[in-house]
């Protein structure tokens, strides 16, 4: 007899660099209300602009069918992304589909935070855990020139109070910082939250996509943003929470709380990364970056069984190479990325 255990060939297990499969990404839309120019420039996805036709978009059903594979292969959180995810219609009931998953220990979405107030009760109540608000500056203006001139910080605001009240808790604030465009705000937004319990994220501006004219002279780095930090409110370094951590943490020496900095061009975490992305199309993309991803639906929709959805994820994750952020550097020639809408961030 071997002791195998029963489902050994059915988890993705390891991919070619060793890392475990751990969280799943879940693009529910590839619409959003903003047009922030670092990932849906207006100019190019104006009032007319065709999104994926419904039929092509995954149905809540097969969504959790290919949840609960990807979770029996080692998936135990759950994000919801989009786009905006608070765009697709009845979100609460995938919610509730998705917390009813045996071995779901975290479930939560990124949103830009607009339509919160409506929905925050609703999604807690269906089995949401907590939720990441996206907000770059505090500042009118400089925000309607990184959303594409839709929302604004107050609305943002009170989202993050309508998910508060909800218990949607600890909330995260992502902040993507560009140099020259809200970089002189991002002191004021670390005043603003310190000692609110709501923990301020700063990503460093990421060449996702390709439709953002990405320069790394644009990058302000995450040693640069420390540093104006500290020297206004002093910070220490602190540990990861878990292996794998995007964020780094740095905990305010006078006890306010913690900052998070997300440090993907000048520190890449790619070692560690136990990331799979479904989009919103569904397929599996096993980076950020990447160029295409396994076409699951089509398998889906022509009949195929468990069995055959779970050899899917395994050759997938089993011969996943990706390290894109840590070739950056040597990377020349332009790469027909697919963009982050549709991939969920
Ligand atoms: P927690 O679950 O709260 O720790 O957050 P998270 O870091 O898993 O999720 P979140 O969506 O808030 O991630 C923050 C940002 O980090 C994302 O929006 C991306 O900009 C960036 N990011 C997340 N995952 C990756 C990744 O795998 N690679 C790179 N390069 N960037 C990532
Ligand atoms: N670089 C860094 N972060 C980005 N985001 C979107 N595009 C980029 C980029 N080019 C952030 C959003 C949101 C999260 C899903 O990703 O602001 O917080
Ligand atoms: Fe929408 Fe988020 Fe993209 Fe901005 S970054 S356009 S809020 S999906
Ligand atoms: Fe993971 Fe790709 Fe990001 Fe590296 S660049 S951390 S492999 S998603």
């Amino acid at each position: 007899m071997t002791t195998r255990s029963a489902n050994e060939d059915q988890v993705p297990a390891l991919d070619t660099m060793a890392r475990p499969l751990r969280d799943l990404r879940i693009s529910v839309t590839d619409r959003c209300n903003f047009r922030c120019p670092y990932c849906m420039p207006a100019e190019l996805y104006g009032e007319r602009h065709e999104f994926l036709p419904k039929p092509q978009i995954l149905a809540f059903e097969e969504i959790e069918r290919l949840a609960r594979l990807f979770v029996e292969g080692g998936a135990t959180k759950i994000r919801l992304t989009g786009g905006e995810p608070l765009l697709r219609a009845e979100l609460a009931s995938l919610v509730a589909l998705l917390a009813r998953i045996d071995g779901v220990a975290d479930l939560t979405l990124t949103t830009n935070g607009v339509r919160l107030p409506e929905q925050a009760q609703e999604l807690a109540a269906a089995g949401l855990r907590r939720v990441t608000v996206s907000l770059d500056s505090l500042d009118d203006a400089v925000f309607a020139t990184m959303s594409g001139g839709k929302g604004r910080p107050e609305t943002v605001l009170e989202g993050i109070e309508a998910a508060e009240r909800a218990g949607l808790l600890p909330i995260k604030i992502n902040c993507v910082v560009q140099r020259g465009v809200n970089d002189h705000t991002i002191v004021d937004l670390a005043r603003f939250f310190r000692g609110s319990g709501r923990i301020v994220r700063f990503i460093e501006y990421m060449d996702v996509g390709t439709l953002n004219h990405w320069d790394s002279a644009d990058v302000v780095s995450a040693r640069e943003i420390v540093d104006r930090i500290d020297a206004v409110f002093p910070l220490r370094a602190a540990g990861p929470n878990y292996r794998g951590e995007v964020a780094r943490r740095y905990v305010y020496e006078d006890g306010a709380g913690e900052i998070g900095i997300i440090a993907s061009v000048t520190q890449p975490f790619c070692g560690d990364c136990t990331r799979a992305r479904l989009t919103t199309d569904g397929h599996f993309v096993t980076c950020l970056f990447a160029s295409q991803g396994t076409d699951l639906q089509t398998p889906l929709r022509a009949g195929a069984s468990d069995d055959d959805l779970r050899a899917l994820l395994r050759t997938t994750w089993r011969g996943r190479r990706d390290r894109y952020s840590e070739e950056r550097a040597e990377i020349t020639d332009r790469r027909d990325k697919l963009q982050m809408y549709r991939l969920g961030g």
